[in-house]
């Protein structure tokens, strides 16, 4: 590329400080992660959760008496589940060209499906809605098209982030109802349902520590975008296809008064959770780590990461979470040969101040 500019344009051209990883080398590290833990996590899921919608649960012992508010909340499950190939083909369009990102999209799409059928069972044999209530409904529901809350890869994946717990935690919370574990609503135990709640909650909890890891690789190679994009996700978090389910007000308010949902489980047992799991210590914190690098002005563009965001976040504790993944995939890799052909390997950011250093010397060291 530089071959072909005039000298006067060269000095526009961003260029990566001897020593540092260039963007290019950081997507290119961070792809190779995806593709490794796409492989892990792949395998894991057919060993540990191959269930199926229909062979899985004893429909035929189901309930035909659940609460409306159970009614309620599991109509909803079922709509926004009913989006799964909205999500999934979106997703896959966005992270096309990455083998690991894309390929688990499709398998994460095919855990989606089973969920959307699951709830749509317990639906169905509550025997409260007729199978052509529940045909319109969907007829309803799939006239119109789920698009990706935010227009870029790294957005789209620290939302999922925060989604997916939520969507954890709605189910472990119905299946605390179900079990008879909370008095919120009344003779709402069922054991069917319980078990259902129970086996979708646990692909929902895979699911986060996928989109965990991978928000963990931004995180750590590129921490100024990510912690940008993580303020952002949560300044405006809804639920997905909040917007496109009929009667959502109705939907909300039910979760809520039953303890299944609210915004106090939102930032106590969502955002927290997650901010625990990337080594940001509050929302306030974040937001002046963000602030501080703004108020710094920088002349290497993206390349010089602002000192003051290494205060915003433990990246020492990031650095050691990123290195367990590297561990989990090259243990994987070894027991399949990989690792003599083609392993993959973790390579430091030398940006990261090290975690030896008291946090102030290392700023300090990195300022001179
Ligand atoms: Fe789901
Ligand atoms: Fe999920």
């Amino acid at each position: 590329m530089s071959a072909i500019l005039p000298p006067n344009a060269l000095a526009d051209v961003p260029r990566t400080p001897a020593g540092l990883l260039s963007n290019r080398e950081k997507d290119r590290l961070i792809e190779r992660a995806f593709l490794g833990l796409y492989r892990w996590y792949t395998a894991r899921s057919q060993e540990t959760r191959n269930w199926n919608p229909d062979q899985s649960f004893d429909w035929k012992s189901l309930r035909h008496d659940l609460p409306k508010e159970i009614m309620t909340a599991v109509t909803g499950f079922f709509a926004v589940e009913q989006y799964a190939p909205d999500y999934t083909s979106e997703l896959v369009n966005l992270v096309r060209r990455s083998h690991g990102r894309s390929h688990f999209q499709l398998r994460w799409g095919s855990e989606e499906e089973k969920h959307a059928d699951a709830w749509e069972n317990v639906v169905l044999f509550s025997r409260q809605r007729s199978p052509a209530w529940i045909e319109e409904y969907k007829e309803r529901l799939r006239a119109q098209q789920w698009h990706l809350p935010f227009p870029d890869a790294i957005h789209n994946l620290v939302y999922t982030v925060f989604q997916e717990r939520a969507t954890q935690l709605n189910y472990l919370n119905l299946m605390r109802l179900a079990n008879g574990k909370s008095d919120k609503v009344q003779n709402a135990v069922d054991p069917v349902l319980a078990r259902v709640a129970q086996i979708i909650a646990v692909d929902e909890a895979a699911h986060y520590n996928f989109f965990l890891e991978g928000a963990r690789l931004y995180l750590y190679y590129y921490p100024q975008r990510t912690l940008e994009a993580i303020k952002n996700v949560i300044g405006q978090f809804s639920m997905p296809a909040s917007y496109l389910v009929p009667n959502w007000d109705e939907f909300a308010e039910t979760v809520y008064r039953a303890g299944i949902y609210g915004p106090r489980d939102f930032s106590r047992d969502v955002m927290q959770v997650a901010f625990r799991n990337l080594g940001i210590e509050s929302r306030k914190k974040l937001e002046e780590g963000i602030k501080a690098t703004r108020e710094v002005p920088t002349f290497d563009g993206e390349q010089k990461i602002q000192t003051a965001i290494w205060d915003t976040f433990d990246y020492g504790s990031v650095e050691g979470d990123v290195k367990r993944l590297y561990t989990r995939i090259q243990d994987y890799e070894q027991g399949i040969g990989f690792d003599a052909v083609d392993p993959t390997e973790f390579v430091p950011n030398p940006e990261m101040p090290a975690v030896t250093q008291p946090v102030e010397a290392a700023v300090q060291a990195s300022d001179d």
